[in-house]
């Protein structure tokens, strides 16, 4: 007989864990059990997200660091839009660019911070858009930002020259989409199609820990989230809706991230508006690395989004920084807002 034998007694361990409250599920544990979800299971999508995230810690910690080394403010150069690029802007957009192209998945990567989509000439699949650093506006001054991605599969025959059809694809063909706030804690929230789940970050184990599992967004809410500076050049609908919101007594909160606005008004119930004004004729946030994104979750978990007239996500992109009118949080709100 083997002097080897199972403990007489898991029931005491049972007993005794009840002292030591469980950590829940990894993202990369529960990346792995939902694998199988995906139509091309082949484990590449699954190893990508698992990159994202990997980088999205990199970044965290080079954020929480930002007041103590010289990562602050403007580098003096400009992006596309001829914005002014923050150090962190351009930081973020390095992290995860090395981290796409070391792990091969990615074929393709859109950025707000680079003029061209860039081609990464491997044999990946994927194709990437990105914004790197949301709210830049808010680094210096200690408020949350965030990272947006959306995540398509290329078209044309691998290892072939990237082409527009891989690139200008409609919001409906991605196959996973998610954000990484960098808020009170650190959260990232994605979907492949199958709801939206949240994860926040454990930073001395260095971990994404399920906190927040199949999230649903109340289909009616209370705040609403906008920029009245154009006030007197917004959609007529818009104007109304926002008269109504305060004659309601709605709470009106702006914090000018849109990750940091959209993950409060998803958990709590509210509306992002970014209409077109005098000011900013398309709208200012970008379709293909802001709006397809959230427009994508936003749906999962139940709500809306919209460009005030046809659904974010069938829109057809035409160039790769394309703006767009953003309306988008609980269901009941949006169709409100947009005068449905
Ligand atoms: P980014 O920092 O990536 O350029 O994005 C800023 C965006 C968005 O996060 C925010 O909701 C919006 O711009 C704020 O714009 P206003 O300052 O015009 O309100
Ligand atoms: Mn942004
Ligand atoms: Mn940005």
């Amino acid at each position: 007989m083997s002097k080897i034998q199972a403990s007489k007694n898991p029931v005491q361990i049972v007993e005794q864990s009840r002292i030591a409250q469980p950590m829940g599920t990894t993202l990369d544990r529960f990346i792995k059990n939902n694998q199988d979800q995906f139509a091309y299971a082949s484990g590449e999508l699954s190893q990508l997200l698992r990159d994202i995230a990997l980088a999205s810690k990199v970044v965290n910690r080079e954020v929480n660091k930002a007041g103590l080394i010289d990562i602050m403010g403007a580098l003096g150069s400009q992006n596309t839009f001829g914005e002014s690029q923050q150090k962190l802007d351009v930081l973020a957009n390095i992290r995860f660019t090395r981290a796409l192209m070391k792990g091969g998945e990615a074929c393709a990567i859109i950025s707000e911070e680079t003029e061209s989509f860039v081609d990464l000439t491997n044999h990946g699949k994927y194709v990437i858009a990105i914004d790197p650093l949301d709210g830049s506006s808010n680094i210096d001054v200690n408020v949350s930002i965030g990272t947006i991605f959306s995540i398509y599969r290329r078209k044309t025959k691998e290892g072939t020259p990237i082409s527009e059809e891989d690139i200008l694809q409609r919001g409906e063909e991605q196959v996973a989409a998610g954000y990484v706030l960098y808020g009170s804690s650190t959260m990232l929230v994605y979907t492949t199609g199958f709801g939206v789940n949240g994860f926040t970050y454990e930073p001395t184990l260095g971990e994404y820990f399920l906190s927040h599992p199949d999230l649903k967004m109340p289909e009616d809410g209370k705040i609403f989230s906008v920029n009245e500076s154009g006030l007197a050049t917004f959609p007529a609908p818009v104007v109304n809706y926002l008269q109504f919101c305060k004659a309601q007594n709605y709470t009106g909160r702006y914090i000018g991230s849109l990750v940091a606005d959209f993950h409060r008004n998803m958990l709590k119930g509210g509306i992002y508006i970014y209409p077109t004004s005098a000011h900013a004729p398309e709208g200012k946030l970008r379709l293909m690395y802001e709006c397809n994104a959230l427009a994508f979750i936003a749906e999962q978990a139940g709500g809306k989004a919209t460009d005030g007239v046809q659904r974010i996500l069938s829109i057809q992109p035409k160039t790769l920084h394309q703006r767009t009118a953003f309306y988008v949080g609980s269901k009941k709100m949006v169709e409100q807002a947009a005068g449905a």
